[in-house]
């Protein structure tokens, strides 16, 4: 049975969620493997909205355990009150595993990622300000404190001891507030305690279910384009969304990957600073906005909107070895007359068909686009592709074509029945688009 793995092929907030719930029901095991409290997921189940930030959205499944993986950087603080407002809706959280090596975000990375965004002013990432540089920065300075040692005083007194200086130091030149030892290491302990219960070797927990035959679901947060390798650095998260993520950090190997499902929506977005080629700023994109409901899950900022961009989609597919992709949100664009798709770049006066590894050349890219006629109706009711208007179908088929691999999913709106189902479950199937 397979480990599939579901990938942001944007900048986040692809609605990769709904792509982890429409499989919920083939699936015995649903593992965040990077990224922390920066993500936020909707899940949409009739009248109810559950907006999860570390938790994978299977828990609301009895038959799902749900896991965080070691290369996730666990808040305890946002955790905790996750675990309660879902025990409160009489979601079941038992089923809840966390990485005993999973690390741990403590106040000082939160006040170290807030203080020095305001430092960089002009400059600023405008990162979502929960502490995930400094605390992946400790994890790979060796500095980080890791969610098994909460369950230990003394480990934890002498590691707090042992850093807790410097990052005075440092939050003190920002004029940033600092902390104390013994506030940190009491309120260490009582986060430990609370989540004593939750805590595993999650890589056997993972190993043990594909051995038994179970389907286990990988959940990256962010997106390809905020990895730390394959983004626009520096203007990107510190961790690897990539489908090559989940192994390091979900506790798999690359022949366990069966399946490697790509999200996107049908336009982008994109929350931050940094290059963003075909961002639009008058008032089309403000309308997709509106419409799409395109406000940070975490901070509520405006997300910023473009059109969508075949460019980075190529260096998606390819970097994560794609095989199949699910397209949300194509419904917002019904009434957008006309379309456009970027399908190449001019930089310095040359055309660009490959995402350049450069941000400083990203920032001088001119989008080349072709345009596509719109369609005027509602979607949202439609369940076959067949059934969509001429001018829909084109322009997912002229996407479906700079992938290179089929979509096999649409979404038309946000309830889980609003997605059509084109060929299912294309297991291994990389090339080829299915007619
Ligand atoms: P950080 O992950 O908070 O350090 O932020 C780094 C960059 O990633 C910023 O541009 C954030 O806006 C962006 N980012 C982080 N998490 C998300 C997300 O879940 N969706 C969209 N953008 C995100």
């Amino acid at each position: 049975m397979p480990a599939t793995v579901i990938v942001g092929l944007q900048w986040g907030d692809e609605g990769k969620g709904k792509t982890t719930d429409f499989l919920a029901e083939q699936t015995a095991m649903v593992v965040r493997y990077q990224g922390g409290d920066n993500a936020g997921h909707t899940v949409v189940r009739g009248d109810e909205v559950f907006k999860l930030r570390l938790t994978p959205s299977g828990v609301l499944y009895p038959h799902i355990t749900s896991v965080i993986g070691n290369g996730v950087v666990v808040n305890p603080v946002t955790l905790i009150s996750e675990l309660d407002m879902l025990m409160e809706r009489g979601i079941d959280v038992g089923r809840v595993r966390v990485s005993r090596s999973s690390h741990v975000i403590m106040p000082y990375h939160v006040a170290l990622d807030r203080a020095n965004e305001e430092r960089l002013g002009g400059a600023a990432v405008g990162t979502t300000g929960r502490g995930i540089g400094p605390t992946y920065g400790d994890r790979a300075w060796r500095l980080g404190l890791r969610m098994e040692d909460l369950l230990d005083a003394a480990v934890l007194r002498e590691r707090i001891e042992r850093v807790l200086p410097d990052k005075n130091l440092l939050l003190r030149s920002m004029d940033a507030e600092t902390f104390t030892v013994e506030e940190l290491v009491a309120q260490a302990a009582r986060w430990g305690e609370r989540l004593r219960d939750h805590l595993d070797d999650t890589t056997w927990l993972v190993q043990a279910a594909l051995a038994r035959g179970q389907h286990v679901l990988l959940e990256g947060a962010q997106g390809t384009l905020l990895d730390l390798d394959h983004g626009s650095y520096p203007f990107v998260t510190s961790s690897n969304p990539v489908a090559g993520g989940a192994c390091t950090g979900g506790g798999i190997g690359p022949l366990q990957v069966d399946e490697v499902i790509g999200v996107m929506k049908a336009y982008s977005t994109r929350v931050g600073a940094g290059p963003y080629p075909t961002e639009l700023t008058e008032e089309i994109g403000a309308g997709i906005a509106q419409r799409g409901h395109e406000y940070g899950t975490v901070t509520g900022r405006p997300r910023r909107v473009g059109w969508f961009d075949a460019v980075p989609l190529r260096y998606a597919v390819a970097v994560n070895s794609v095989s199949s992709i699910m397209l949300n949100k194509l419904d917002i664009l019904s009434g957008v007359d006309p379309l456009r798709v970027c399908v190449a770049y001019e930089i310095d006066g040359r055309r660009v068909e490959t995402w350049p590894s450069s941000g400083a050349a990203l920032a001088r890219a001119r989008p080349v686009f072709e345009d596509f006629a719109g369609w005027m109706e509602p979607i949202n009711d439609v369940r076959s592709l067949a059934d969509l208007p001429e001018n829909a179908r084109r322009y997912v088929t002229a996407i479906e074509q700079h992938a290179g691999v089929p979509i096999v999913l649409v979404s038309v709106g946000p309830e889980r029945t609003q997605t059509i189902e084109r060929a299912w479950r294309p297991m291994r199937q990389r090339s080829g688009i299915p007619t």
